[in-house]
């Protein structure tokens, strides 16, 4: 049986920061149920479902999203031009439980010059509110680790901010070293 952390860090939308909580208490009917959530790699014909996906985590947590990441409009139009065809190095993982997606994981692999191999990223990843503290993060990641260890990358990288405690505790709960190293983003449109 493993010991579940006593405390949470959840992001205030209002003071603009992550707050240490009470970790809220399971739901037992619902911890039973995830029990049989799938992983598996998302493919065009969820495409539906990935829109409702995100149409939900935008609906329930507004104040943590960049104001261009809530256009729904953009988001369907992007999501309905997404060919997996284009993109073979690109993973669209997918938690599913009864049919609907709680989490998602997007994973990429790049080649690394000075490695002289493959090298895989975490560009991605996000559960559903009312489903986080059930480990369905944690199955994520171990499924990504997977395809990258099949694809023969030595590393699995990704950024996280250094103030968004909850990821970083999930992230070293995961098995990651985090060093300290920021996000730095140039648009180009
Ligand atoms: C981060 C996130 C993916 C974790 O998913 P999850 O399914 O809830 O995580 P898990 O249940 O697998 O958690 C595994 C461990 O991570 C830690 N952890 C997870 N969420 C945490 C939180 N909010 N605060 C502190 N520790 C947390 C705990 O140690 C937990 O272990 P425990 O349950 O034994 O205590 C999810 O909270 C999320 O989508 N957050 C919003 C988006 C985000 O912050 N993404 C990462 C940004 S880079």
């Amino acid at each position: 049986m493993t010991m579940l952390t006593k405390c949470w860090y959840v992001w205030d939308g209002v003071d603009e920061r992550f707050v240490r909580i009470r970790r809220p208490s399971q739901d037992s009917k619902l911890a039973k149920a995830i029990r049989r959530v799938k992983i598996r790699v998302a493919g065009m014909r969820d495409k539906q479902k990935l829109f409702e996906f995100r149409r939900e985590a935008l609906e329930t947590e507004p104040e943590i999203w960049l104001p261009d990441e809530l256009d729904l409009h953009k988001v369907r139009k992007n999501i309905k031009e997404w060919n997996l065809a284009e993109y073979p190095n690109d993973f669209i993982i997918i938690a599913e439980l009864e049919g609907k997606i709680i989490g998602f994981l997007h994973l990429t692999i790049c080649y690394r010059l000075f490695d002289g191999g493959p090298s895989a990223w975490v560009e991605d990843i996000f559960v559903l509110k009312n489903f986080r503290g059930y480990k369905v993060g944690t199955k994520l990641v171990r499924f990504a680790r997977e395809i990258a260890k099949r694809r023969r990358c030595k590393t699995l990288r990704l950024i996280v901010g250094l103030e968004n405690l909850a990821g970083l505790k999930f992230y070293r709960r995961c098995g990651f070293k985090i060093s300290k190293i920021g996000l730095a983003t140039m648009k180009l449109k």
